[in-house]
């Protein structure tokens, strides 16, 4: 349904995406995840035909973007980062005003405008100027609009940014229901989002594709081996050799510590969970154990882990934002 292949686009000598490809199938939520200035807001953009790329192609429902801009657009709707409301409007004036300028037929307009305000629970809000609306209700009247010609395929730049814990559930509900019949992207930097919505994640940083899954593979995949964390009284003795030898266990590393303790590694295959065995094994020597526990990968640690390796190589200096709020709006090129 979206296919963007080699996707380039640079502001002057800054490359916000360089050499981006993935693919969204039909009916599916992909999560476009990435820190701030990873160069989310600037893909959508261009998916969505608001400026051309640098380089590259990207199809949408069977129309290249670029090239038959018109046919793509009535296929998309888009909940940019901030609304385009019109504070003088009400809510119901500004979505027949958006569906007059999207080509919506006169005949179906009040019926389209009034099914999108039900779908995003608007109804009530119809009479009210969209410049007294509250935040959370300025993103569903964004996305009322974004949805107001039945598009196949819907793009919204991080819909739950600066929404309440409550608005945030309600609006993963309703992405969630408009999947299915549309085809989605959304951004984000924030990771319980991906989670919880998308069935795929792309995780971009620096305006580069760091990893491409569902979100229950990355976790698997990145995790590689298990990590199990011991904090053993030995007395002073070695506990490698004792917990190597236990059948599954791939790496011992043991720190010796303050009297006598020792802070040990284990990186265990994957799939098993060895604590029973590791927890006999020190006490079969006598030994006190003090501490274990499993260290797993987050998805939130896979993130970091991909976003900082990839700016470690780069340069240093990890400029990395996972707070819940958004970034100001960057200029238009
Ligand atoms: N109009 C512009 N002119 C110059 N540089 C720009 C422009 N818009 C974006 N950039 C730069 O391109 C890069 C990617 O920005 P983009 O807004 O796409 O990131 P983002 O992933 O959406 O970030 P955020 O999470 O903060 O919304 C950043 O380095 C940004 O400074
Ligand atoms: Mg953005």
């Amino acid at each position: 349904m979206i296919e963007v292949s080699h996707l380039t686009k640079s502001y002057g000598s800054v490359t916000a995406v360089d050499d981006i490809s993935f693919r969204v199938e039909p009916g599916e939520i992909l999560g476009f995840l990435g820190p701030n200035g990873a160069g989310k807001t600037t893909t959508m953009r261009v998916l969505t035909g608001y400026m051309p790329a640098t380089e590259g192609r990207a199809v949408v429902a069977g129309f290249d973007v670029f090239e038959q801009p018109i046919e793509a657009k009535r296929r998309i709707g888009y909940l940019p980062e901030t609304p385009p409301l019109y504070p003088e409007m009400t809510v119901h004036e500004y979505l027949s005003f958006v569906a007059r300028i999207k080509g919506v037929p006169g005949g179906e307009r009040e019926q389209r405008v009034n099914s999108s305000m039900e779908r995003t629970r608007i109804d009530d809000m119809a009479g009210r100027h969209c410049g007294k609306l509250s935040k959370g209700y300025r993103q569903r009247v964004g996305l009322a609009q974004a949805i107001l010609h039945n598009p196949e395929v819907l793009i919204l730049d991080e819909p739950t940014a600066g929404l309440d814990p409550k608005q945030i559930i309600e609006t993963r509900e309703l992405v969630k229901e408009l999947a299915g019949d549309h085809t989605i992207i959304l951004s984000t930097h924030i990771l319980p989002e991906v989670s919880q919505t998308c069935q795929r994640v792309v995780i971009i940083n620096r305006g580069r594709v760091v990893a491409e899954d569902t979100p229950d593979n990355l976790t698997a995949r990145l995790r590689g081996a298990e990590t199990v964390l011991l904090e053993i009284d030995t007395n002073g003795a070695d506990p490698a050799p004792a917990l190597s030898a236990v059948d599954g266990v791939t790496r011992v590393t043991a720190t010796p510590g303050a009297t006598g303790l020792s802070k040990t590694e284990v990186e265990t295959v994957q799939g098993r969970d060895l604590r029973r065995d590791l927890a006999r094994a020190v006490v079969t020597n006598g030994w006190g154990l003090l501490e274990l526990r499993s260290m797993r990968m987050s998805l939130e640690e896979i993130f970091l882990h991909l976003t900082t390796e990839e700016t470690d190589e780069d340069e240093g200096g990890a400029d990395l934002v996972t707070a819940t709020s958004s970034a100001p709006e960057a200029p238009d090129a």
